[in-house]
């Protein structure tokens, strides 16, 4: 994890928020290359699910909502974590979390010296088992105390209870609030599902493992809804459109890069299951911390639509045509965090490796998901009509992708610099480009593509580079392209 802080940070993918004033806790900023990287993933996103389905629709609801919305939902009474105090350091802890990282103890049996426990163990010394405070090791804790991790805000100039509200702690809700909004405008029959994405904010407890956990972050939800009456291949339609949409997600993740041993699925016991949900999957990964949840995919049958229907007083039901009658649809929800997804993306994609003695630090970067497509570097500086030339192709290039341009270094080392960002191509321009008359050479009009994977290189026209880089970053294999070339 360190590493990845450190290179995002160094290359401008992530910053951390306000770092001047000493940094807010567990606020992240994303740099020219971490935005980029981010839209990517949340454009794919949209394309494979909203724009490419004729079952989907999308969605942008605002964050500030009625404070009604969240009585109704149920997160004003449950959505609270266990919280203890250290009555020495005052230092906060999730109750259920605290013997997730390594403790701190004074060992009795070593006249009181101090060790670093790993998460969960006891003491190889004393045997003792942790008790006290894990992070100075020496205060008790508070018995625990419940929560509620929604940040509250008040609209309007007066500061008074009835202008109360919160910043949405998921974008879900507003998308069941418009359930009949979307339904009837847009017409739509069962199963359909709406998607959005957008910030939210959760008042987190113990926050933190870079853009892991924070407090302000990006969900892409999905809300499926199907008739409860319905079934599909011998199975209830909410039960068969579970299994689709984990599936779908897995294969999802799989699809921009994830290895498929990193990622597994991990079913919700009875007695962790949210209050809304039926059943819960949670699709985790291997991150540097250890297997986490990236996304959960639930089934949170009518709960959300039936009570949001008894708070406003509307009806928030389906008109079955075939049987007659209301139905309130069950929904089917794969909600993901961005900020995850991509911190995932990112960890997967880094690879350190031997080229010719030297390391080579590579982002593996699926092209879709690469915040720069092509890099167009000058090898002679000097020569105007090379430098001319390169520009001029970034120019042509950046009409379609986001491109760069860079004459600050050595050739190798612009490639590596680009390998360190994940760019899958770099185009070179040299003197055969543009021929050298003093020598009588003339212009051959080809510049050296150079392949970030297998560091090969291809030799081609200028004016193929739009189609060719069309291919290459729509899926094309570079064997078959460079092929074409030789
Ligand atoms: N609407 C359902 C819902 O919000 P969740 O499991 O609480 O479910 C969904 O959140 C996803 O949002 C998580 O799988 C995770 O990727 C992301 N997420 C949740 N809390 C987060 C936090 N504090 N920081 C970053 N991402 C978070």
């Amino acid at each position: 994890m360190d590493t990845l802080v450190s290179l995002s940070k160094r290359r401008g993918f992530i910053f951390q928020s306000s770092e001047i004033y000493g940094g807010t806790g567990s606020c992240w900023d994303y740099g020219p290359l971490g935005v980029e990287l981010k839209q990517n993933i949340k454009r794919v996103w949209w394309r494979d699910y909203i724009q490419q389905r004729p079952d989907m629709v999308g969605l942008d609801a605002s964050i500030l909502m009625h404070p009604t919305v969240w009585k109704a939902s149920g997160h004003v009474d449950n959505f609270t974590d266990p919280m203890v105090d250290c009555l020495e350091c005052r230092r906060r802890f999730r109750a259920d979390k605290v013997d997730e990282t390594p403790w701190v103890h004074y060992c009795a049996a070593t006249k009181g010296n101090k060790f670093t426990i790993p998460a969960g163990e006891p003491c190889s010394h004393c045997g003792e088992r942790r008790t006290l405070c894990p992070d100075c090791g020496k205060g008790s804790l508070t018995a625990p105390r419940q929560f509620n991790l929604m940040f509250k805000t008040f609209m309007g100039p007066v500061e008074e209870d009835a202008s109360l509200t919160y910043l949405r702690p998921e974008t879900a809700q507003g998308i069941f609030v418009n359930f009949d909004n979307v339904a009837q405008s847009m017409r739509r029959k069962l199963p359909f599902g709406v998607g959005q994405i957008g910030k939210a904010f959760r008042n987190e407890i113990t926050p933190g493992n870079f853009i892991f956990r924070t407090r302000e972050f990006e969900q892409m939800e999905i809300e499926y809804f199907v008739n409860p009456r319905d079934t599909v291949e011998g199975k209830p339609a909410d039960e068969y459109w579970h299994e689709r949409w984990i599936a779908d997600s897995l294969a999802w993740f799989q699809r921009y890069g994830l290895r498929e041993e990193n990622l597994r699925l991990r079913e919700h016991e009875k007695d962790e299951l949210a209050h809304y949900a039926k059943r819960t999957a949670d699709v985790e990964y291997r991150f540097p911390i250890g297997w986490s949840e990236l996304m959960g995919i639930a089934n949170r049958t009518d709960f959300d639509l039936k009570q949001h229907a008894q708070f406003s007083g509307k009806a928030l039901t389906y008109f079955d045509e075939e049987r007659k009658e209301h139905v309130v649809p069950y929904v089917i929800e794969p909600s993901a965090g961005v900020d995850r997804a991509l911190l995932a993306f990112l960890a997967d994609a880094y690879q350190e490796e031997e080229v010719r003695g030297e390391k080579r630090v590579v982002l593996r970067f699926h092209p879709e998901l690469a915040p720069v497509k092509v890099a167009v570097l000058p090898l002679l500086k000097k020569r105007d009509d090379v430098v001319r030339t390169a520009h001029a192709i970034r120019a042509t290039l950046a009409k379609h992708w986001t491109v760069v341009y860079d004459d600050t270094a050595a050739i190798g080392r612009l490639y590596r610099r680009q390998d360190e960002v994940g760019t899958p191509y770099c185009v070179t321009v040299d003197v055969q480009t543009v021929g050298d008359s003093d020598k009588g050479e003339s212009a051959d009009g080809k510049v050296t593509i150079r392949d970030r994977d297998s560091m090969e290189q291809a030799r081609v026209p200028i004016d193929t580079l739009p189609a060719v880089f069309l291919d290459l970053l729509s899926g094309g294999k570079w064997s078959a392209v460079a092929s074409r070339f030789r």
